[in-house]
């Protein structure tokens, strides 16, 4: 077992190495558009949930993982900076990079069960959200380099999820239910970052 003070392991990661696809930006469906202000915004938000978790435990095993995911979520964060520019991408960045402070920050705060239940119902959540797309992008926009972006991040999310699972496998009610309210929420963001 690593010792607190031992660097993060890195996470398997489908998205290492994988370079950003060359999009006409101009040539898309406006809907693909939008999903991709979504996934920009929770990319976003991903980065900041992990941020958020450094000062509010001490608890050695979560911060390794959050230092170890933040790493997965900053590579997806930069493949979505790199297709979409920032006239492109959705306006209140400081609200959704607050937003996923406070996601990370306050089930760290209240202990390895809550934020465990809370990464593993997002993550598996933003699964099916990259799941959805790729349904989506196949029927509009069949870039075979957006396909892939959006398989990668999809499988890495699923991975997380995963990760958080086995660390806790049985969280008492009252962390599924924050678990049930942030995924209400991402779900109610990714709807936002559509349109604003
Ligand atoms: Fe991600």
């Amino acid at each position: 077992m690593p010792s607190p003070n031992s660097p993060p392991e890195a996470p398997p990661s489908a998205t290492i190495g994988l370079a950003p696809p060359r999009l006409d930006l101009s040539a898309l469906p406006p809907r693909i558009l939008r999903e991709l202000r979504a996934s920009h915004v929770g990319e976003t938000v991903a980065v900041s949930l992990y941020d958020g978790v450094a000062g509010a435990t001490t608890d050695p095993e979560v911060l390794r993982f959050a230092a170890s995911h933040r790493r997965v979520e900053r590579r997806h964060l930069r493949l979505f900076e790199a297709v979409l520019p920032p006239e492109r991408r959705s306006g209140p960045m400081a609200f959704w990079r607050w937003s996923g402070r406070v996601m990370g920050a306050l089930p760290a705060w209240l202990g390895p069960p809550y934020f465990y239940a809370v990464v593993a119902g997002v993550e598996a959540w933003v699964d099916g959200h990259y799941a959805r797309q790729i349904a989506l992008a196949r029927r509009l926009a069949p870039d075979p380099d957006l396909l892939n972006l959006l398989e990668a991040c999809r499988l890495d999310e699923s991975l997380h999820a995963r990760d958080a699972t086995r660390l806790d496998p049985a969280p008492p009610w009252t962390a599924r239910a924050l678990a049930g309210l942030a995924v209400f929420l991402s779900r109610l963001g990714a709807r936002a970052a559509r349109w604003v």
